[in-house]
């Protein structure tokens, strides 16, 4: 025992000093480590006399355990007188202003779609995305433009590719064929997204918007297709009539195919949609070609349906009095701020669809 005894009290005494965290482990490892004092003198207990063995292995025992909860005490200590200096440096000003906070806006063609969106969401149709990247065979074969269409003349594309097999899309119209691809009819979808072809200048910029339309269905006629835009001109304009006139037109996909003006006037310097005697293109649209059907499995003498494109861009500044085309893509800051909206102040007819 009182070797024992001159352990603990050696231990004792070295406490007295400032120990660091490095040294108390040392002083950890000389007591219970491979070798350590307390560990030699558990290898000791075989060599007791029987009649003093039992006392000896439960004093070592004890003394064990109280040598222990010294050094752990001893540990959590320095430990706590760490972390309460770091707190005493560490502590919060708060009475420093805070940093500078810029909200930032939504800009005017991304409200455009959200409330496109949300106007068709109400009437059923939902929301299909498709690449901006684009084959050949989306863009142009499937709907009816075979190679040296003149059609696909005037679409100025960009190709990606000397072959002409990858492209910049030039409209949205191949969300339809990825549509139609992927599942089975009936189809009743709108596609907003980016388009492109090679043109510039105050109201052509070489990447725009435009939203597809497709309903194809068992018994889908003409009369869907003029009341469905007509209710959504109405909406998008927030006007309760609208004057609008359906032209003949062309379109390699869609067999009649017209071109849907709207009627306007101006007034003291202002553009008022749906009223007065001038007119305004602001969509192509038609029923769905039977070869376009074709083309991805739908059976043409059971299917048919509408079609439609409308160019985005051109909606959002009839709508906010934006006057050049290019101003959307210049990423001007101040233009931004002036015409962006603001994410927590929506405007009447946003009825919350995320973007
Ligand atoms: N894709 C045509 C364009 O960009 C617009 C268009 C016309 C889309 C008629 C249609 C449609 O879906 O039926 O000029």
């Amino acid at each position: 025992m009182s070797e024992l005894k001159k352990i603990k009290d050696e231990l004792l005494s070295k406490f007295k000093e400032k120990l660091d965290l490095s040294e108390i482990n040392q002083i950890k490892t000389d007591l219970f480590g491979k070798s350590g004092k307390i560990t030699l003198q558990f290898k000791k207990i075989g060599t007791i006399d029987e009649s003093e063995r039992k006392k000896f292995a439960s004093d070592l025992n004890t003394i064990k355990d109280q040598l222990q909860k010294i050094i752990n005490s001893k540990i959590n200590e320095i430990e706590n007188a760490e972390i309460e200096e770091r707190l005493k440096k560490e502590k919060i000003d708060i009475t420093l202003p805070e940093r500078p906070f810029v909200r930032g806006k939504i800009h005017p063609v991304s409200q455009t779609i959200d409330e496109i969106s949300s106007i068709f969401s109400e009437i059923g149709f939902s929301v299909e995305e498709g690449p901006d990247v684009e084959n050949e065979f989306n863009n142009f074969t499937a709907l009816n433009t075979p190679d040296n269409h003149p059609a696909r003349d005037m679409h100025d594309t960009f190709y990606l590719d000397e072959k002409k097999e990858k492209l910049l899309r030039t409209h949205t119209s191949p969300v339809q064929i990825r549509t139609m691809l992927k599942d089975k009819p009936p189809f009743k979808i709108i596609a907003p997204g980016r388009t492109y072809r090679s043109d510039s200048d105050q109201t052509h910029s070489p990447m725009f918007h435009q939203v597809e339309g497709l309903h194809i269905d068992k018994d889908i006629n003409m009369g869907h297709l003029k009341g469905c835009l007509n209710y959504f001109i109405k909406e998008f304009f927030e006007v309760k009539k609208i004057k609008m006139r359906f032209r003949p037109s062309h379109f390699p996909f869609t067999e009649p195919s017209a071109e849907v003006d709207i009627g306007y006037e101006i007034k003291d310097g202002k553009i008022i949609i749906g009223e007065g005697d001038q007119w305004l293109e602001i969509l192509g649209c038609g029923m769905v070609h039977p070869n376009v059907l074709k083309n991805v499995n739908v059976n043409p003498s059971k299917f048919q349906g509408y079609a439609f494109g409308i160019g985005i861009d051109r909606l959002a500044m009839l709508k906010y009095g934006i006057n050049d085309l290019r101003a959307f893509f210049d990423c001007d800051y101040r233009w931004l701020n002036h015409f962006g909206f603001d994410p927590l102040d929506v405007p009447t007819n946003y009825r919350g669809l995320s973007r």
